[in-house]
C-alpha cells in the first residue's frame, strides 16, 4: 500500500523533506481488529505539531493522521459486527480508562504511536469503529472524528451549554471551532466568532453565527463587548496565548470558559481577583470517551450537522495541505483523498 511517512522532523516549510510517500506491507490484522480501506483522512493540528518536533514521544518512523474514513476491507475472526464493505469511521482514542472525566495515563490518539489514517489501509480494534450516519459521504465522515469529538464534549460536557447561551468560539476559522460553531447553532445558541481574517468571520455569520470581530484588531475586546451586549457566558478557546486575559474580561457573571488548545501558548495573566468574583467556570477539555463520540454521532444524525470542509487534496499533495494548515489559510477541515 501508499502510506505518507514521516521520517525526520523539524520546523521547516517544505514538508516534503519531513514525509515521503513510500509502498509499504499492509498492516496484518489480530483477531479483534479490522483492516480499513481509507478513501478519505482529514488533518489535525495535532498531525503539524508532530511534524515540526513539537510533541512528546515521537516515534519515527510514523504514518500519522488520526481521521479517517472508507470501507471495512477484512476483518478478525472474532469481529462479528461487521461485514466486508461497510462504510465506517473511527473513534481515534486508545486507553481513555474509566473515569468519565479525564484520560488515563496510557492514553493514546492513532497516528503515533500506532501508525495512522496518511496511507490506504489502516488497522483498527473493532471496538473503535462505526459505521457512520446515513447522510456523509466519505469526506464529510473523515471530518468529525478528532475535532468533532473535541467541539462536543467542550461545549456539552464540559460547558454544559444551554440554548440561552451566547457563546464565543475563537479562531473559527480552525477544524475544532468550526465544529463548535455548528454544534453550538444547533443546539439554540447565539454564537459569536472570533478570526485573524474577515472573510472567515463573514462566512461564520452566513453559517449562522451572529457576529464577530478580528483578533487583529487593537480594539477587538471593545468591539466585541458591543456586538454581544455585554453578555457571554460560554468561551471555547483553541489558542490562549495574550488573548486569554481578554476573554476573561468580557466573561458575564458564572460564564464557563473551556480551553481545548493553546496554539499561541501559555496566557499571559490570570486575574483571579475577576475569576472568583465572576464565579467563572475555568475547564480543559480533550477529545473524549467513547460515550462522548456516540453522543456526537447521535446529535449530528439528529441534527443534520455537516462538517465545514475547506479543501480535498488528493493524498499526494499532501505537503500543499499542511502549508495551507500551518499559514491558517483553512476554514473548517483539510481533507485528503486516496483512491477508491
Ligand atoms: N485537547 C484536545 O483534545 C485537542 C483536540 C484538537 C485540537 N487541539 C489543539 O487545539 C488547537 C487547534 O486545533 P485544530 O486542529 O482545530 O487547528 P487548526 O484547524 O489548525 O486551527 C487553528 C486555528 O487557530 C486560530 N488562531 C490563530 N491565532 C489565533 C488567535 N490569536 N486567536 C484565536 N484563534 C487563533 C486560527 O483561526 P482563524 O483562521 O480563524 O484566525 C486557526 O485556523 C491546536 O493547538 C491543537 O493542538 C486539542
Amino acid at each position: 500500500m501508499q502510506a505518507i511517512i514521516l521520517h525526520q522532523t523539524g520546523n521547516k516549510t517544505n514538508y516534503s523533506d519531513l514525509f515521503r510517500i513510500e509502498d509499504v506491507p499492509v498492516p496484518e490484522i489480530s483477531a479483534d481488529e479490522v483492516l480499513i480501506k481509507i478513501f478519505n483522512a482529514s488533518l489535525n493540528h495535532r498531525d503539524l505539531w508532530i511534524a515540526e518536533g513539537a510533541y512528546s514521544k515521537i516515534r519515527l518512523s510514523v504514518i500519522l493522521g488520526s481521521d479517517g474514513a472508507g470501507i471495512i476491507h477484512d476483518k478478525g475472526k472474532n469481529v462479528n459486527n461487521f461485514s466486508i464493505g461497510d462504510k465506517v469511521m473511527i473513534y481515534p482514542c486508545s486507553n481513555w480508562g474509566s473515569n468519565e472525566n479525564f484520560q488515563n495515563r496510557n492514553f493514546e490518539i492513532l497516528g503515533m504511536p500506532a501508525d495512522g489514517t496518511f496511507a490506504e489501509y489502516v488497522k483498527v480494534r473493532s471496538s473503535a469503529v462505526f459505521k457512520f450516519p446515513e447522510h456523509p459521504g466519505f469526506a464529510q465522515a473523515s471530518a468529525f472524528p478528532l475535532a468533532g469529538l473535541t467541539a462536543y464534549r467542550s461545549l456539552f460536557v464540559k460547558a454544559e451549554l444551554k440554548n440561552t447561551d451566547n457563546v464565543l468560539i475563537t479562531g473559527v476559522g480552525g477544524g475544532v471551532a468550526s465544529f463548535a460553531l455548528m454544534f453550538a447553532l444547533r443546539a439554540g445558541a447565539k454564537v459569536f466568532v472570533t478570526s485573524g481574517s474577515d472573510d472567515k468571520i463573514n462566512k461564520a455569520v452566513s453559517i449562522g453565527a451572529e457576529s464577530g470581530v478580528n483578533y487583529r484588531s487593537p480594539e477587538w475586546q471593545n468591539e466585541l463587548k458591543d456586538k454581544t451586549g455585554n453578555k457571554i457566558d460560554v468561551v471555547i478557546d483553541g489558542s490562549g496565548g495574550e488573548y486569554y486575559s481578554g476573554y476573561i474580561d468580557l466573561c458575564s457573571y458564572g460564564a464557563r470558559i473551556v480551553s481545548y488548545g493553546a496554539t499561541l501558548g501559555a496566557a499571559d495573566e490570570l486575574d483571579l481577583h475577576k475569576v472568583y468574583w465572576k464565579q467563572l467556570k475555568i475547564s480543559g477539555s480533550t477529545m473524549g470517551t467513547v460515550s462522548d463520540f456516540r453522543n456526537m454521532l447521535e446529535f449530528t444524525d439528529t441534527n443534520k450537522c455537516e462538517p465545514v470542509i475547506d479543501k480535498v487534496f488528493p493524498f499526494k499533495d499532501f505537503p500543499e495541505a499542511f502549508d495551507r494548515m500551518k499559514d491558517s489559510e483553512q476554514f473548517g477541515k483539510i481533507v485528503l483523498e486516496f483512491a477508491k
